[in-house]
């Protein structure tokens, strides 16, 4: 299969580069790095990025970012950057991607665990990976021509403990490596509408 992995060189998406590059062949993207470039936030730039890879049978994202502010001082813009790069970056990355996705092709997306166990700071991130969720749900109820799309939805990483673990006291980490397993399943599996939770 020809995988196009945004997110390649990240904690995740090196992982799943493991995981899938032994079988198949993965087109490594990121924002800086990688063989292609794409900002997801920009859908004028999602669409140059399939002019230039061209038709594939897999999207995997795992890439997006949210800012993780303190409620007490949230305002409507705090909210933008999630909106617009995690959430609506991985919507477009399906609208304008079903163009350049052969029959069949599959999307997988990367939401995370904070919708279902809440930390400070974590509204908006869990605000967009519940929408995340809802819309892999639903929209692969809709997809034509036998094209799917799941959501992976990690606990937080072994890998990335030394950032984040002040905020997951409590947690236990998964290491990437098991993570890569759920992209694995949706990307060379059947399945289609899911969320795989690990961890
Ligand atoms: N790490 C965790 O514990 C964890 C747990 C659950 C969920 N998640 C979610 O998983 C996703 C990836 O997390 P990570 O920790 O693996 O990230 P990471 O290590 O920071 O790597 C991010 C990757 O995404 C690319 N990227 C960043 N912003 C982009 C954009 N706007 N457009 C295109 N590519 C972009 C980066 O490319 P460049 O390097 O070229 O900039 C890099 O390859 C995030 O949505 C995160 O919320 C992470």
């Amino acid at each position: 299969m020809k995988i196009l992995l945004i997110g390649a060189t990240g904690t995740i998406g090196s992982a799943i580069d493991r995981e899938l590059s032994p079988r198949h062949e993965v087109v490594r993207i990121g924002r800086s790095s990688g063989d292609f470039q794409v900002d997801i936030s920009n859908s004028a730039s999602i669409r140059q990025l399939f002019e230039k890879t061209g038709r594939f049978d897999a999207l995997v994202c795992a890439a997006g970012n949210v800012n993780f502010v303190p409620l007490a001082e949230m305002s409507e813009k705090d909210f933008t950057l999630g909106l617009q790069d995690k959430l609506m970056g991985q919507v477009n990355l399906l609208l304008i991607g079903r163009e350049f996705a052969n029959d069949g092709a599959s999307f997988t997306f990367t939401s995370g665990v904070i919708n279902r166990e809440p930390i400070l700071t974590g509204s908006s991130a869990a605000l967009v990976n519940a929408a995340l969720d809802g819309f892999v749900k639903a929209a692969a109820i809709e997809l034509p021509r036998g094209l799917r799309v799941n959501s992976v939805s990690p606990t937080v990483l072994t890998e990335a403990m030394g950032k984040y673990a002040a905020y997951f006291r409590g947690f236990k980490s998964v290491a990437a490596a098991d993570v890569a397993l759920a992209y694995a399943k949706s990307v060379e599996g059947l399945h289609t509408g899911q969320t795989y939770q690990v961890g």
